[in-house]
């Protein structure tokens, strides 16, 4: 089959995000230059250069309530945001953590989390998730839309700063059969690591 990504599918539901996956999750944590903390997963993330170390994400839309997401209105107002990278384990958490909640209320407590200080930036990280990227903003680049109801912000990061625990540490290579990274399907799926395989390269 062929359809024209203008035109309807003619499927069951949009396959697009089920073609493109796995999707590792970005779960965003943010604070508001009037110190309001905030964390929301992101599928449309990826890491994107090695030197330095660049992450971006899309955060796309509006809350239902309207207005933009807070995480953008973080990372624009302050400049800084942390990945903490999520885990089978802490899928449960993740949910809960993308509900739309005001903003003035706070997704760690509501998801039972812990927000602990960051060494280089102000926003927080999850304390329970075994990585942490602390980021600063490159540039946010607004890309078009075609919906008049969604904006959609391609937010560029580079990471300043890694946390890593050693539980997720073997012979000084993250061991990802304990590590576990969640990964995101399409439609309500997600997939997590559990099998490595090696490939050398040609050359
Ligand atoms: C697994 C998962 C992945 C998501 N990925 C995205 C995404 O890539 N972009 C986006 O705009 N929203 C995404 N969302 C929805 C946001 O997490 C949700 O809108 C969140 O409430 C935004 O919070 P905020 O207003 O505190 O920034 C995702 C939700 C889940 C559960």
């Amino acid at each position: 089959m062929f359809y024209r990504a203008d035109e309807h599918h003619g499927m069951k539901h949009n396959p697009f995000k089920a073609l493109v996956s796995p999707r590792p999750i970005g779960w965003i944590s943010t604070r508001s230059a009037d110190g309001l903390i905030n964390l929301a997963p992101f599928s449309y993330f990826n890491a994107v250069t090695d030197f330095p170390p660049t992450v971006v994400f899309g955060c796309n839309g509006t809350k239902p309530a309207g207005g933009g997401k807070d995480t953008a209105d973080h990372v624009r107002e302050t400049g800084e945001f942390v990945v903490n990278m999520c885990t089978y384990e802490l899928k449960d958490q993740m949910n809960a953590s993308s509900a739309h909640l005001p903003r003035d209320q706070d997704e760690f407590a509501a998801a039972g989390l812990t927000a602990a200080d960051c060494e280089l930036v102000k926003a927080p990280r999850v304390k329970e998730a075994p990585a942490n990227l602390e980021c600063r903003l490159v540039q946010i680049v607004q890309l078009r839309s075609n919906n008049p109801k969604v904006t959609n912000n391609l937010v560029i990061g580079e990471v300043v700063g890694v946390h890593i625990d050693e539980s997720i540490v073997k012979d000084g290579m993250i061991d990802m059969t304990v590590y576990h990274p969640l990964a995101r399907l399409g439609y309500m799926d997600y997939t997590y690591v559990e099998k490595v395989f090696a490939m050398d390269r040609p050359d």
